[in-house]
């Protein structure tokens, strides 16, 4: 059933009274609360082995109702270097406006008891990091946050908890666009934050000010993408590694990142401690820019599209989306090429998804 409602009958002014003094647990507004959120909640709760959760209108309501749930003006956090576009651009967009200051630090977190002081409260992690698949040592990250006292945050979106459980190891809160492996479908905006319940109730309440609570038709389609999770988590992972290692041989494409490839930096690390290696990857075209463009256009089976974690695998040109307008030098500071390919690889048949990876390519 969908609570396709926004607001909540009570059957007595007593029962409104006893609500508002806190002492009712009943649905007053969807925006508040709303029972076919609360089923995605506890999901994503279990999922995650997280006490209680919250779900949000899209991933980015998570992550910044998230962040503003634990920092006010005059704090600090540290970030990593490499975040989604979305993420990055609101720390250095909005963040300074509100007086909080952003330090960026890299995927290897090296110097980064440099950047601590007394008005750190908070780090903020992506793992595996968007388009080059770098990692983040989660217990490094997680023990670093307890020994300075900061509130340690996550966007697991790309691995999701069926490959990482960031709680587990230590971490304070996991947010998630839900938009993308645990929805499933491509067919819903949506996210969610993960973790004790005393975060989660001050996370709820900066969701309820700031207006990124979930309609519950949304939830609705999350809930039922969830059911599948595991097995298009499993299946794409296994689909990812044998494309990951057709690519790496072939004679026109420079590199693949993709932490599953022995050749791949953090390769030891994604062992450690993810359970599977993801199902995300990049890869340089020898020929740059219009090598890239010219495959991209012929493929058949995979979608030049934004976003991922879908069932239809898609490719998309970083140098054209999240990192427009970069120089050459910045790309390569992001451990890009001008020729960077980014895919998402869904549930087609690996071969279906091969065989059109070569006739793009050729
Ligand atoms: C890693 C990551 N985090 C957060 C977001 C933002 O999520 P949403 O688009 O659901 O707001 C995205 C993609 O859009 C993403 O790829």
């Amino acid at each position: 059933m969908i609570a396709r409602t926004a607001s909540f009958t009570f059957s007595s002014s007593e029962e409104m009274k006893l609500w508002a003094e806190g002492k009712s647990s009943a649905y007053m507004y969807t925006r508040y609360a709303n029972p076919t959120l609360a089923v995605a909640e506890e999901k994503i709760a279990r999922l995650e082995g997280g006490e209680a959760a919250l779900v949000t209108a899209s991933g980015m309501a998570a992550i910044s109702s998230a962040l503003l749930s634990v920092l006010k003006a005059g704090d600090e956090v540290i970030a990593t270097q490499a975040l989604y576009g979305g993420s990055y651009r609101l720390m250095r967009d909005i963040f300074p406006r509100m007086g909080i200051v952003v330090r960026h630090v890299g995927t290897d977190l090296g110097g980064i008891e440099r950047l601590v002081n007394p008005r750190t409260k908070a780090l903020y992690i992506e793992t595996p990091t968007n388009p080059t698949l770098r990692l983040v040592d989660l217990r490094k990250a997680a023990a670093f946050a307890k020994e300075w006292d900061l509130i340690s945050l996550i966007d697991n979106t790309f691995a999701s908890p069926v490959l990482q459980k960031p709680l587990e190891i230590g971490f304070d809160l996991v947010m998630h666009s839900a938009t993308k492996y645990l929805a499933g479908h491509s067919d819903v905006i949506a996210g969610a934050i993960v973790g004790r319940s005393s975060l989660i109730k001050a996370a709820r309440e900066m969701v309820i000010y700031l207006g990124g609570s979930m309609d519950p038709e949304a939830a609705f389609l999350l809930i039922r993408g969830m059911k599948t999770l595991e097995v298009r988590m499993k299946r794409q992972c296994a689909t990812a590694l044998i494309v990951a290692k057709f690519l790496e041989k072939h004679p026109k494409v420079a590199r693949v990142h993709f932490p599953g490839l022995a050749s791949h930096p953090d390769h030891k690390l994604a062992k450690k401690q993810m359970k599977g290696f993801g199902a995300m990857m990049a890869f340089d075209m020898k020929g740059g820019l219009a090598a890239a463009r010219r495959m991209c256009d012929r493929t058949r089976i995979f979608l030049l599209a934004a976003s991922l974690g879908g069932v239809e695998s898609l490719v998309l040109l970083p140098a054209y989306s999240s990192h427009y307008r970069m120089s050459e030098k910045e790309l390569l500071a992001a451990g890009l090429a001008p020729g960077t390919v980014r895919a998402s690889i869904g549930l087609e048949a690996p071969e279906d998804l091969i065989e059109d990876l070569r006739q793009a390519l050729a």
